[in-house]
């Protein structure tokens, strides 16, 4: 192409598009490749605010060129200069209005920190005088990239607004290199050398999914709640970003959703290094392992004999721990371990408290050679089983069962109410892969009536581990999302989203059902509902507004004549075909089928995130939790579950694409997530 040509005819027309507003119409030459066309509003590198409208004092009377007194190292702003709204701190209020410009182009690309007050510190567009986008910050002083797609108002008259409305903490709001773009801004823009990212926020880093601090994590172990708090072990690798050195780390939380890792629990010994297992509270002192008022908390896992040098020689075999300081430190049992080998790598013991039998129970998974078949290098191959033992005091273990179908790992036993009928309830079995069963157990064994049933339709959910001794009888699961990959952090690996676990009747049997808990809720920073015309025509349907990299996104729709219905979600495709009922994401296929408005759960949201949609009849329902690095999405009101680990292109794209037909209607409700680490 020739770019002096198309340059001077570029500049010509920007300078029609923008009177009043610094048009330095510009084609920058980045690393000898010619940038897309672009108007740069503003950069706010002149002595003052030129045609912007300045009211309060918040913003002073001319650019920022850094931290302002009192306030944390300022980032990521382009060039010298930028907005600040922190003269006078937090306290002080004002607004900076922008000369009237056309939109000419279908992006407004900038940079924005501060505060996370929606409406009070953010960014407006006004068009026609109505505020059309808003962002806010994420309560960090860093200015990021963000984008509004402004593409329905194309040659309409706007306005931009900086808003410092909020006098409370984080009441202020930094923003600069306000540009026209035709292409969404790919973060991140040359900026100025970013500091140290905060605690908990570099670039794929998990924002409301568990991960370590450091190093490498799998399984969830020992989920209980104690001393007021949800704990969380896991398996964890201290020492390095790969498998190895099976330690138990520990976390605490709150609410199931903000978590604090403290130090680890259980340590590699001459018996091993520690695999998976579970903690029980042992509530009437059976082990005898009380020393204070509290019970004390017992854990039961698996010494892995032979995994290290300690160690060498030695079976697996299964152990005990107790904690009387509500699972902070942890003595291990003098007579460990308390099951010896029966099989072949017995491990992940998930012990429970039976009351009709007034015994424990713990399901274990036990390979059993089986000479009838031989395995590739010659020797029995492995059948993969579920056995069962009980015990009054934990120590001395009695077998009672072994289960009829093969399970590999893990095996977790719960009971619960179906179709919330608490007084009919069924048993629930699965395996580490989540496939489950569901039948019943007597005390001594487990016998199915339905099942398998794949639990996750993703690549990425394994070893599930469930909270089962809550009050009220709430059963929350959780699982490890194995296999992503997070190159260059300090971490590898993350746990799923916690899941409340319900058991519903449907045309194909008893069901498990599976759906975020709702204290998700405590990290909601923004909603937007969005109902899409009706009928939604055939072709790409683009949502605008800012595409948060965290989001808890609810999208319905009634099919009508559409043959395709596709959400393009950051990059990812999520498409569904009326043919076959199926929704395919990633390369895997989850069942999608129209259901009734009653099948499925909702969550129940109080105001302003509720409330919540009620289901439309015969209707298709995903709700998809999207973190930096994963997306999870829920069919139906959970009846189907798929896990997806995935690394996002930056293009902060959402879009619904109809095709065959028109879709009956449709609607969205996206709420953007604050990061659980910060406090
Ligand atoms: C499942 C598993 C368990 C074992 C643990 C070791 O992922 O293989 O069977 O206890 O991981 O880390």
């Amino acid at each position: 192409m020739d770019n002096s040509n198309s340059n001077r005819e570029s500049r010509r027309r920007r300078r029609i598009r923008c009177p009043g507003i610094l048009a330095l119409g510009i084609l920058i030459a980045a690393g000898g490749r010619v940038s897309a066309a672009e108007d740069i509003l503003t950069d706010f590198e002149g002595p003052d605010f030129g045609g912007w409208t300045v009211t309060g004092d918040a913003f002073g009377t001319a650019p920022a060129t850094g931290a302002l007194p009192d306030q944390a190292p300022v980032g990521g702003f382009r060039g010298r200069g930028f907005a600040s709204s922190f003269h006078g701190r937090d306290k002080a209020t004002g607004r900076l209005t922008s000369p009237e410009f056309t939109l000419n182009r279908r992006y407004l690309n900038f940079l924005i920190g501060g505060g996370e007050e929606v409406g009070a510190t953010c960014v407006n567009v006004l068009v026609e005088g109505a505020v059309v986008r808003s962002a806010t910050g994420r309560e960090d002083e860093f200015l990021n990239t963000a984008t509004f797609d402004l593409g329905e108002f194309a040659g309409k008259k706007a306005r931009i607004e900086i808003v410092d409305a909020f006098t409370g903490s984080w009441g202020h709001i930094n923003a600069d290199h306000f540009v026209l773009s035709d292409t969404a801004a790919v973060p991140p823009f040359v900026q100025n050398p970013p500091p140290p990212p905060p605690f908990h926020d570099e670039a794929l880093r998990p924002q409301f999914h568990f991960t370590a601090h450091s190093n490498w994590l799998n399984d969830p172990n020992g989920l209980i709640r104690a001393g007021g708090e949800y704990h969380l072990f896991f398996q964890h690798n201290p020492q390095g970003r790969e498998w190895g050195n099976m330690t138990w780390g520990h976390a605490t939380s709150p609410d199931l959703v903000r978590w604090k890792e403290g130090d680890p629990a259980l340590l590699p010994d001459r018996h091993g290094t520690m695999f998976s297992g579970s903690v029980v509270v042992d509530t009437a002192n059976t082990a005898g392992f009380q020393s204070g008022k509290d019970p004390a908390l017992v854990a039961i896992y698996t010494a892995a004999g032979g995994t290290s040098r300690e160690s060498e020689g030695q079976p697996f075999s299964q152990c005990l721990a107790y904690s009387n300081d509500q699972g902070h430190t942890w003595t291990k049992f003098e007579g460990n371990p308390v099951l010896k080998a029966v099989g072949d790598g017995d491990r992940d013991p998930k012990v429970f408290w039976h009351a009709p039998s007034a015994l424990w129970v713990m399901p274990l998974y036990v390979g059993v050679p089986d000479p009838a078949r031989k395995g590739r290098d010659g020797k029995p191959a492995v059948r993969n089983t579920c056995q069962f033992f009980t015990s009054p005091d934990l120590k001395s273990w009695t077998h009672t069962g072994t289960f009829a179908g093969e399970v590999y790992e893990c095996p977790g036993l719960v009971e619960l109410p179906v179709d919330g009928n608490s007084s009919r309830t069924r048993w629930v079995l699965w395996g580490a892969d989540g496939a489950y069963w569901v039948g019943v157990f007597d005390g001594r064994n487990f016998v199915a009536d339905a099942g398998p049933v794949t639990g996750d339709y993703g690549p990425h959910f394994y070893a599930a581990q469930a909270w089962d001794a809550l009050p009220d009888r709430r059963v929350v699961l959780i699982g490890w999302m194995r296999g992503g990959v997070y190159p260059d952090m300090p971490f590898n690996q993350q746990m799923g989203f916690p899941m409340d676990l319900s058991l519903q009747s449907s045309t194909q049997g008893i069901r498990l059902v599976k759906w975020p808990v709702p204290e998700i809720r405590n990290l909601f920073a923004s909603v937007l509902r969005e109902d899409l015309p009706r009928p939604t025509p055939v072709g790409t349907n683009r949502l605008g507004g800012a595409i948060a990299d965290t989001l808890d996104l609810e999208f319905e729709f009634q099919p009508g004549d559409a043959r395709e219905v596709r959400l393009d979600l950051r990059g990812v495709p999520l498409g569904w075909d009326a043919a076959s009922g199926n929704l395919r994401v990633l390369g895997k296929t989850i069942p999608s089928p129209v259901a009734p408005g009653s099948v499925g759960r909702r969550s129940d949201f109080p105001a302003p995130w509720g409330p919540d949609l009620v289901p439309w009849d015969r209707s298709v329902r995903w709700r998809i939790l999207v973190d930096r690095t994963s997306l999870e999405i829920f069919v139906n009101g959970g009846t189907a579950v798929g896990s997806f680990c995935w690394i996002p292109r930056e293009e902060p794209s959402l879009a619904v694409v109809v095709e065959g037909g028109t879709l009956a209607r449709a609607r969205l409700v996206r709420r953007t997530l604050k990061s659980a680490w910060r406090p």
